[in-house]
């Protein structure tokens, strides 16, 4: 089998971060959320994997990801010149599948399950397509699967009354009769080529489809409320381990977890889930957590930070206490007024606050 990810899209939602590079390049527990995508599916034994680009954040992929080797597995880079929809993006890969089952997956889910299972589970069957079902409190917003009888009777992309709350996640393990529908599919009222009506069309053609339901922890990291959430959960995940100094008298209570040549001074608080990253400074009388990560070569002077995500050479000095927030790569927040009011943050790269 092969496989295919996608790291396309206008990421609107996630504006600014989303200006200087793709979304899916966001970190998530300082780690690029597709390198996710990448382990999980390398780890069912794919290793050949179509990543689809388009848009100003194509370069900043292929410099991260290269042609794969570094990461186990053999890259071909396929440009979208405009996300013209998910299906129209897996349609460019129909030379790369071949006549082979696969696997797609959306660059920006994040899942803390093996896939492993149910893909040797589709290379055995006879079904035309596998979707994996996650149960969400807010079904309007994603593409939705009714269930009867155990067997899928309707795929609807944001019902306005859903008629159930399983959503249709980003990985779909599908064979190549999907190629002949997205080639006759109407773009929807957002002029896209829906994932959501191909499956719909396929669904109708032979009631061929099977579905798993996910348990564990899934995310679709479409908004910044969404990525700081996988975050924290993604952190709690990760196997123990202290690479930095820290001063005996700082407090550290929870997961805390730090990498080489970082430095957490004296009378710190840090309540985890929490990562820092590498050479990392962390000064005293600075509180941090829970569910917050600090990237490679930030110094955080003075601040309180919580549930928010801070990115690599980072600079917060700040009196006020800083929560619900992404900080780009390379901005400094500086504060020179004495209010203490809480702030809330989206920066993009390269910002500059003084308050
Ligand atoms: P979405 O999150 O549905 O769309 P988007 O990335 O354009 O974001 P927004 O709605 O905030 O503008 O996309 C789901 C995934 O599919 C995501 O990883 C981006 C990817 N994608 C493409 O690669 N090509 C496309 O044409 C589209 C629409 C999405």
């Amino acid at each position: 089998m092969k496989g295919i990810i996608l790291h396309g899209g206008h990421g609107t939602r996630l504006r600014p971060l989303t200006h200087t590079g793709p979304k899916q390049l966001l970190p998530i527990a300082n780690k690029p959320m597709s390198e996710y995508c990448i382990e999980s599916i390398r780890e069912t034994g794919i290793t050949d994997i179509a990543i689809i680009i388009g848009g100003l954040g194509s370069n900043k992929v292929k410099e991260y990801y290269g042609n794969g080797e570094k990461f186990g597995i053999n890259i071909t880079y396929i440009e979208q010149d405009e996300p013209k929809g998910i299906a129209h993006a897996i349609n460019l890969c129909k030379n790369f599948i071949n006549n082979e089952k696969f696997l797609v997956f959306l660059g920006d889910n994040i899942i803390q399950r093996s896939i492993s299972d149910f893909v040797e589970n589709f290379q055995k069957s006879n079904f035309d397509a596998t979707l994996l079902l996650c149960e969400v409190d807010n079904p309007s917003s994603f593409g939705i699967a009714d269930v009867e009888n155990k067997k899928i009777t309707k795929i609807t992309e944001k019902p306005k009354k859903p008629k159930s709350n399983l959503a249709v996640t980003g990985i779909y393990l599908l064979t190549p009769k999907i190629f002949s529908i997205i080639e006759n599919l109407k773009p929807s009222w957002r002029n896209e080529l829906e994932i959501t009506d191909a499956l719909d069309i396929l669904l109708n053609q032979n009631d061929n489809l099977s579905f798993e339901i996910i348990t564990d922890y899934w995310k679709d990291t479409g908004t910044p409320h969404d990525i700081i959430h996988a975050n924290g959960e993604i952190i709690k995940n990760i196997p123990e381990y202290f690479y930095g100094k820290k001063h005996e008298n700082s407090k550290i209570s929870g997961k805390v977890l730090s990498g080489k040549n970082s430095v957490i001074d004296q009378n710190v608080t840090i309540q985890g889930p929490v990562i820092i990253g590498e050479n990392c400074k962390i000064n005293s009388g600075v509180i941090i957590g829970p569910n917050t990560s600090i990237g490679n070569n930030s110094i955080i002077n003075q601040g309180n930070i919580e549930n928010s995500i801070i990115m690599e050479n980072c600079e917060i000095d700040s009196i006020s206490k800083i929560r619900d927030s992404i900080i780009s790569n390379n901005s400094k927040i500086i504060q020179s007024d004495k209010s203490t009011d809480e702030k809330i943050f989206l920066l993009g790269e390269g910002t500059k606050i003084y308050l």
